[in-house]
């Protein structure tokens, strides 16, 4: 048997890393992104990072808020080998406000960070199901999805990913499969590159409100991703996992005015 990962948003910097960490435990990776060219670098990259690279990464252009090509993605990635892991990473925000939102904008994002994540997992169930060892789901939610910090139709579908992970590791785990889901704070990524054109230290600026007073490192989530989808999380399914420097456990500034203290 064959076993594979399948990472979505594999092109962008979490997805690509999440897919090198993966690379050890699977004998194949597919690398699932919308944007080719993106794809093509990303691939390229993997080939040469990872041991045994050729013929172990393979690339997939697929658009997974569009029913059919999952649906597409799936069989032919069921003629490569059984998922073993399949992480719904793929996720993006541009609306920052319920004023600034309009019907399209809130429909997009929730397609694309819920929705997508269902069709994906409805696509490759039965591969999963007939995985023998240790298959799991991990999606890639985020803080907003736990606490408020701006992006309300994002916040609002990664509210609906945390649950859906739930759901799943509910209905799911008489087969054997393990969902879960991890939780960013703010990782320096080019999903950053439009809000720092209007603000060039949003991300110096955010650092004030996180206890560690410092933003999450790429390398952290994906190695988070990869031990809930390890052997070694056997018996860890239906959580969300924070991978976000204390963000949600309360904010520095926040406690020195409560406790009227310098010590925070
Ligand atoms: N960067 C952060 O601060 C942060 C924080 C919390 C959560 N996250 C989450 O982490 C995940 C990865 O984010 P990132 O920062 O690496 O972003 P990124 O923009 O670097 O990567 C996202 C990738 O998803 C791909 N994609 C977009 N729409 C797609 C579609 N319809 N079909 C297939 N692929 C598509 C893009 O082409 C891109 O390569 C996202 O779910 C994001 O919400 C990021």
């Amino acid at each position: 048997m064959t076993y594979l990962a399948v990472v979505t948003g594999a092109a962008g910097a979490i997805g690509q890393e999440i897919a090198a960490q993966l690379a050890p435990t699977h004998d194949a990776v597919v690398l699932v992104d919308v944007d080719g060219e993106k794809l093509k670098t990303t691939h390229a990259k993997l080939e040469s990072r990872v041991e045994g690279g050729h013929n172990r990464i393979i690339p997939e252009v697929c658009n997974i808020t569009d029913p059919d090509a999952v649906k597409d993605l799936a069989r032919r990635v069921s003629e490569r080998g059984t998922v073993r892991t399949l992480v719904n990473n793929a996720g993006a925000t541009h609306a920052a406000s319920l004023h600034e939102m309009t019907v399209e904008s809130w429909k997009a994002e929730v397609d694309l960070n819920l929705n997508a994540a269902f069709l994906c997992f409805q696509a490759f169930s039965e591969s999963l199901k007939a995985c023998p060892s240790s298959p799991s789901v991990v999606n890639v939610a985020s803080a907003n999805g736990l606490g408020m910090f701006g992006n309300p139709a994002y916040s609002a579908a990664k509210a609906g990913l945390i649950h859906l992970t739930r759901s799943i590791a509910v209905e799911y785990g008489r087969f054997g499969i393990r969902c879960n889901a991890v939780a960013p704070g703010t990782v320096k990524t080019p999903a950053w590159e439009q809000k720092a054109k209007a603000n060039p230290n949003v991300l110096d600026e955010v650092k004030q409100w996180y206890p560690m007073q410092r933003i999450v490192e790429v390398g952290h989530v994906a190695s988070t991703v990869a031990f809930l989808a390890s052997a070694q999380a056997g018996s860890i399914t239906g959580v969300c996992l924070p991978v976000d420097c204390g963000l949600l456990a309360g904010a520095p500034p926040v406690a020195r005015a409560f406790a009227v203290s310098e010590y925070y």
